[in-house]
Formats: C-alpha cells, sequence, structure tokens
C-alpha cells in the first residue's frame, strides 16, 4: 500500500510553436512536492503514435508505459471548442491498459481557459473505463498567467490542483487495491 502510485502526464500538444511546457512544467514541479506520486511525463510530441491505429515498437512501448500506470493527468489545450486531435489518437491506441484507472485533468485556452475541451474528454474516458477526477486545474488567458520563470500566482489553479491531486491519489490508491483484490470485469 506505501509503494507510490505511478502516475504518467500525458502532455495533449504537439505544436512546435506551443504554450505547453510553460503549464506541463509547473504542474509537474508541483506534482513532484507530493511523495505519494512516482511522476514521469508523456509528451505526445515526442511520442510519434500512428493516426491510422497501426501497431510498432513505439505503440507496444507506450502502451506498456500506460500498463504500468495507476494514474494519469492530461495536460490539455483547446482547440475550436475541443481537445488535441493528438490526444484522441492517444487514447485510441490502448485499450485494457486504461481500464479501471483515474485520470485527471489539468488544462489551459482562451476565455474558457480550456474547460470545454475537458469537458468532451470526460465522455471519452469514461467509455474507455477510467474514472475522471471532479476537481480540475484551469487556466484561463493562459498566457497571463504565468511570469518569465514559468511560475503562476493563479491562486485559484494553485488550489484546484492541490485538491485535485489529493482526489486523485484516493482514487488511484483505492483502485489499485480494487484491481489487485478483484481484477476488472471491463
Ligand atoms: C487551431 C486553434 C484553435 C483554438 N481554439 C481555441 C478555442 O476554441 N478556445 C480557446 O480557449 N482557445 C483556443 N485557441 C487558443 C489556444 O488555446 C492557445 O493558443 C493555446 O496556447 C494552445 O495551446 P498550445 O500552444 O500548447 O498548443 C486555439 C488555438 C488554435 C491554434
Amino acid at each position: 500500500m506505501d509503494t507510490p502510485l505511478r502516475l504518467e502526464v500525458i502532455v495533449a500538444s504537439v505544436r512546435p510553436e506551443r504554450f505547453a511546457p510553460v503549464v506541463a512544467d509547473w504542474f509537474l514541479r508541483t506534482v513532484r512536492a507530493h511523495p505519494e506520486f512516482d511522476t514521469d511525463v508523456i509528451d505526445l510530441a515526442y511520442t510519434p503514435l500512428p493516426v491510422e491505429l497501426t501497431e510498432n515498437e513505439e505503440t507496444a512501448a507506450y502502451r506498456g508505459r500506460l500498463r504500468d500506470a495507476d494514474a494519469f493527468v492530461v495536460v490539455t489545450s483547446e482547440y475550436n471548442h475541443g481537445y488535441p486531435a493528438s490526444l484522441k489518437t492517444a487514447f485510441d491506441t490502448a485499450k485494457h491498459e486504461w481500464r479501471a484507472k483515474p485520470i485527471a485533468f489539468v488544462s489551459y485556452g482562451g476565455l474558457s481557459g480550456g474547460l470545454r475541451a475537458v469537458e468532451q474528454l470526460r465522455q471519452v474516458v469514461a467509455e474507455i473505463h477510467m474514472v475522471s477526477v471532479r476537481e480540475t486545474v484551469s487556466f484561463h488567458q493562459a498566457k497571463k498567467r504565468f511570469d518569465d520563470t514559468g511560475d503562476t500566482r493563479d491562486g485559484a489553479a494553485i488550489d484546484a490542483a492541490e485538491r485535485m491531486l489529493h482526489q486523485l491519489a484516493w482514487w488511484a490508491r483505492t483502485l489499485r487495491a480494487a484491481r489487485a483484490a478483484d481484477p476488472y470485469p471491463g
């Protein structure tokens, strides 16, 4: 029970000029202050997954990372009121690896802070037997929320991150024990 929870942080944007690393790096600094998580990053910009959903060595390695994880956080932007296509490919590339595991969201964008993308993602993750964590971290007008060092003074986001990580840890611990006691019937 004391083994740290294996957390994979998935960075969705693959645009060359993306803002994603600023948000992701801030979140990683936040989560690494929580010793209950053993955290790693799957940056989709450096994890080429075929949109045709064909199999190769990279998809097998990717699925292995997912299989070993107890919890996930997606760092996502919003494009045209939806989430990035790279993220849909990332979900569709695996199946059983996601099941009976929790997922939380850190979103950013313009006025809506990426929240429309997150609400769509809740539908997708329900279909692949995941539990989505209620608390969300969201940055609206994201580029104005971070200083030159990549830090933020957005108190609402800082508080939300703490609440979200507590909820994620509870789900991850609970579901890890449940999967071990009785394999998920999915
Ligand atoms: C194609 C495109 C569509 C966008 N649509 C939205 C949108 O619907 N809502 C929003 O809040 N921001 C929107 N934006 C702004 C992005 O959220 C913002 O540029 C953000 O930095 C994108 O993340 P990235 O730079 O990490 O890729 C859009 C940006 C792009 C490039």
